[in-house]
This record gives C-alpha cells, sequence and structure tokens, in this order.
C-alpha cells in the first residue's frame, strides 16, 4: 500500500509543476464550439476512381487530412500504402492528396464525410466494397475533445463527441471487417488517448469515450486474432497538432506538459511502424509511457481524486 501512496505523490509532483492548475494529461484539447456549428452535409468526391492502383495495398485514414491522422497516413506512403482519407473539407483533403501523391508516388483517393453520422460508414464501406478496394488497414482516427465537456457543454456537443469517438470507430470497423478480412493479414489503429487510462472529471465524456475505444481494442484484438486481423490502438499523451493545444497544453501542464508532449509526425511514425509490429497498445514518447504505466498501476478513486483536485485548483 506505501508503494502505491508513494507513485501517487511521484504523478501529482509530475503532473502538477509549481503554478500548474490541472492534471489533464493526454487529452486532445479541440475547440469544442465546432462541435454544434458545423454544416449537415456529407457527399463522396469520387474524381478519381479510375485511377485506384489495382496492385498496391490500401489504407483507409478516417480523420486523415490533418494532425496525428495526416502523419499516420504520410508514414503509410513512405511504406508505399495508396490511401483513402477521410475527413469533412475537401480543401484540406485535396492539399494532403497533393502533397502525399507528390511526395511518394502513392495514389490517394479522398471522400468528403462526417463521420458522427449514422449512415457515414455504411457508405464509405459500400464505396470500398463496390471498388473491392484491396484494404490493408482501417486507422480510426477522427475524434473530438475539448477544454471542459459533461455539465459544460451542450446535449448535442456531448451526443457529436460519442458519435465521432466511439460511434464512428465502431461503424467503420464493423461495415470494412469483410475488406479486411478478404485481404488479411491487415491491420486496425484506433486513436484513443492516455485519457483513456484514467477517470478526468473536467474532461468527464471525453476520458470516458476514449476508455471505450482501448477496451472495444483489445476485445476486438482477442476476436479478430484468429481472422488475421491485427488489432492496435494509439494513446498518446499532447500531441501539439494545433496552436490552441500548444497553449492549453502549456497553461495547464507547464513544463511537464512540453516534456510529454510529442511532435505529430514521430507520433504517426510510431503508430504505423508499432501496428505493422502487431502492438496491442502504442504509448509515444517515454515520459508519456512512464505516466501511463504510473496511471494504469495506481487505483481508479485515487487517480480521479488527484485528477479532480488538480482540475478544481484553476
Ligand atoms: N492532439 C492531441 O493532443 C491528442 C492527444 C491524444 C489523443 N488525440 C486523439 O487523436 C485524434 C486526432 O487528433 P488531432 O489533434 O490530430 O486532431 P486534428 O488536428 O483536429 O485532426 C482531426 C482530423 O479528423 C478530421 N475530422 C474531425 N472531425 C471529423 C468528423 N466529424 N468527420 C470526419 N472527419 C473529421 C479532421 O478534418 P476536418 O476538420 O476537415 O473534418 C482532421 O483530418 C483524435 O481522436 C484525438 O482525440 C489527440
Amino acid at each position: 500500500m506505501k508503494r502505491i501512496y508513494l507513485f501517487a505523490v511521484i504523478v501529482f509532483i509530475f503532473t502538477s509543476g509549481r503554478s500548474q492548475s490541472s492534471l489533464q494529461t493526454g487529452l486532445a484539447f479541440h475547440t469544442v464550439s465546432s462541435a454544434n456549428s458545423f454544416p449537415v452535409s456529407f457527399n463522396i468526391q469520387d474524381s478519381n476512381s479510375n485511377d485506384l492502383n489495382r496492385t498496391g495495398d490500401y489504407a483507409l485514414v478516417a480523420g486523415g487530412s490533418k494532425g496525428i491522422g495526416y502523419a499516420i497516413a504520410e508514414a503509410l506512403a513512405r511504406r508505399g500504402y495508396n490511401l483513402i482519407l477521410i475527413a469533412r473539407h475537401l480543401d484540406s483533403l485535396n492539399s494532403a492528396k497533393n502533397k502525399l501523391e507528390y511526395e511518394y508516388h502513392v495514389h490517394v483517393e479522398v471522400l468528403v464525410y462526417d463521420l458522427s453520422f449514422d449512415n457515414a460508414a455504411t457508405d464509405i464501406a459500400k464505396w470500398c466494397t463496390d471498388r473491392n478496394i484491396p484494404l490493408k488497414m482501417l486507422c480510426n482516427v477522427a475524434g473530438f475533445g475539448g477544454a471542459k465537456d459533461y455539465l459544460s457543454l451542450p446535449l448535442d456537443s456531448l451526443r457529436y463527441m460519442i458519435n465521432l469517438n466511439v460511434g464512428s470507430a465502431m461503424a467503420l470497423t464493423l461495415t470494412l471487417l469483410p475488406l479486411l478480412e478478404k485481404n488479411a493479414p491487415s491491420f486496425i489503429l484506433n486513436v484513443g488517448s492516455m485519457a483513456g487510462f484514467a477517470p478526468i472529471p473536467v474532461k468527464n465524456l471525453y476520458s470516458a469515450t476514449k476508455s471505450a475505444v482501448v477496451f472495444f481494442s483489445y476485445s476486438l484484438s482477442y476476436q479478430l486474432k484468429e481472422k488475421n486481423i491485427s488489432v492496435s490502438v494509439l494513446c498518446p499523451g499532447p500531441v501539439f497538432t494545433k496552436p490552441e493545444i500548444v497553449e492549453d497544453t502549456k497553461k495547464k501542464l507547464g513544463w511537464f506538459g512540453s516534456l510529454m508532449a510529442v511532435p505529430p509526425e514521430k507520433v504517426g511514425e510510431i503508430a504505423v511502424s508499432e501496428t505493422l509490429d502487431h502492438k496491442m497498445v502504442i504509448v509515444p514518447g517515454t515520459v508519456s509511457k512512464i505516466t501511463a504505466f504510473l496511471i494504469r498501476l495506481l487505483p481508479r478513486q485515487m487517480i480521479v481524486n488527484i485528477y479532480g483536485k488538480a482540475g478544481d485548483k484553476k
């Protein structure tokens, strides 16, 4: 018991810093306002389907136009995978497509979808199945978080979070399973977060959705072994994908946040390399690995109290 308390004290000292007010390690600090205001439209931009590369393997990256998703797409392109990238904005999808095709000479398809929609996965899977895409890897990356959620956000935003973070990963996995099975050995890479290892009061629902992704991935990994489909879950600490995340992480975690942060390109490279090595839980960066180890070791009630108290200090 003494050792557990010692670990608790170490985690607390590490994560609170001198003047820091929060222990929200490893969370995605997306702006919350975008969830409600986003236009309700989705469609397929199928301009290049005649160019499909019939001989090369494909990977589908849901949320692949920016941030960690783009970094994963780039790490895959570097290895010669053709890509299907999905996101809501066509401009950033096209710019990702142009960069990747120019740099790595792979073929990139872009599909414009809001993945939080019920029918998105079914439509995407139909698009892939109709073209008999040689799908080797599915990467479920798109997610939504924020500095605060439950008790602070409207119901619509919370539903959106669940639909995107859990619903889209669940639905794409199920609907694309036949193609992945047909092209086995194949891979599924789900993007969780270190926030999925512990209940975090201020990020109540985000943390809950990411723990659902972690648990889903563990069970799926067991269930799909006999189909020769390997499942991994990426659980990063802070990744500076946009200025708000840099600012928020530094404000809340100070020097420790900067110490834990891993650049997106490195996260993408580690994620792909370890997924191809059949690693189940992937935590990029040494400091994040140690923190994740401690968080997972300590009793839940103790962790929730530590995070809660630190969150209250603001
Ligand atoms: N950054 C971090 O510190 C961090 C830490 C731990 C875990 N994570 C997790 O990593 C994942 C990616 O985070 P990130 O920071 O790289 O995010 P990001 O930079 O905001 O990129 C998100 C990607 O997903 C797409 N996307 C977002 N909402 C979508 C929707 N409803 N439908 C379709 N596509 C959508 C975005 O394109 P559009 O905007 O055009 O749709 C973009 O391509 C998330 O699941 C996040 O929770 C992030």
